[in-house]
């Protein structure tokens, strides 16, 4: 990371995808920290996530309002097997980031009006030790199409942002910094995007972060209980019907 002793100034890394450095006050941010100190605790705390290839993600997460697991949003978190395997209910999503994130569209955008139709439920909260990264992905499971806020605390990283068809070329990339936003909607709102590094101790521990980088993306996910809830009983009727399928075809019988 190269210091400067420059203003860095506002930059769209494409059509609709805007990183507006320093743009949360320091309190702000020793505010926001300490919050996620609070979100990350049990029940439902911050855990490294199971991928279903086996693997596990490098960074550890705690979600708001919705439970992100891979690849679909729940309103539970459960505990892995070793841990007891508990159902945990997710967190309420804080109306204090409601405020926070319709200020960054808003200033993202300069549209008053979309700041407030934006109606945000639910964030993730990443942490990132010096080694963490985050592959090149979509943020997808969101039925709305409304802006995603991204807030980074603590360590620097190197933020890459592509196009909506590919992993690969034409990208972007930003060094975000403690108190920077980035804003991904519009053209860009599924758009591939990840974390290929973080630059260690970078952070300024009068946030009240020794180290890591913490980053909340809030979203607006457009689910209601209703909708997920269906989709969940469907989804159970599914594995029910195939484990009876193979149950018929362990005993003999025919289907
Ligand atoms: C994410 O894409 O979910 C996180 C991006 C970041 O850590 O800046
Ligand atoms: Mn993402």
């Amino acid at each position: 990371m190269t210091a400067s002793l420059l203003p860095r100034e506002r930059r769209e890394l494409a059509p609709g995808a805007v990183h507006l450095p320093d743009w949360l006050t320091l309190d702000e941010q020793r505010e926001l920290v300490a919050s996620c100190r609070a979100w990350a605790r049990p029940p439902a705390p911050m855990r490294a996530t199971r991928l279903p290839n086996g693997g596990v993600m490098s960074v550890r997460t705690v979600c708001l309002g919705w439970h992100w697991e891979p690849y679909r949003y729940t309103r539970w978190a459960t505990a892995p097997a070793e841990e007891g395997g508990a159902r945990e209910r997710v967190k309420p999503f804080p109306p204090e980031l409601v405020a926070l994130a319709r200020r960054a569209v808003a200033d993202a955008y300069g549209d008053a009006g979309a700041a407030a139709a934006y109606e945000p439920d639910c964030a993730l909260v990443n942490h990132y030790d010096a080694t963490a990264k985050m592959g090149l992905h979509l943020d997808k499971e969101e039925v709305s199409p409304a802006p995603v806020v991204s807030l980074s605390l603590g360590d620097a990283c190197r933020f890459r942002f592509g196009n909506t068809e590919t992993r690969g070329k034409p990208y972007v990339d930003a060094e975000l910094r403690s108190g920077d936003v980035v804003v991904f909607g519009g053209p860009s709102r599924f758009a591939y995007h990840g974390v290929p590094r973080i630059f260690p101790g970078t952070g300024d521990p009068a946030i009240g972060l020794s180290e890591g980088r913490l980053n909340l993306t809030i979203r607006e996910t457009g689910l209601t209980d209703e909708v997920v809830d269906a989709e969940e009983a469907a989804r159970a009727a599914r594995v029910a019907g195939r484990s009876g399928r193979s149950a018929r075809r362990t005993t003999g019988e025919q289907a």
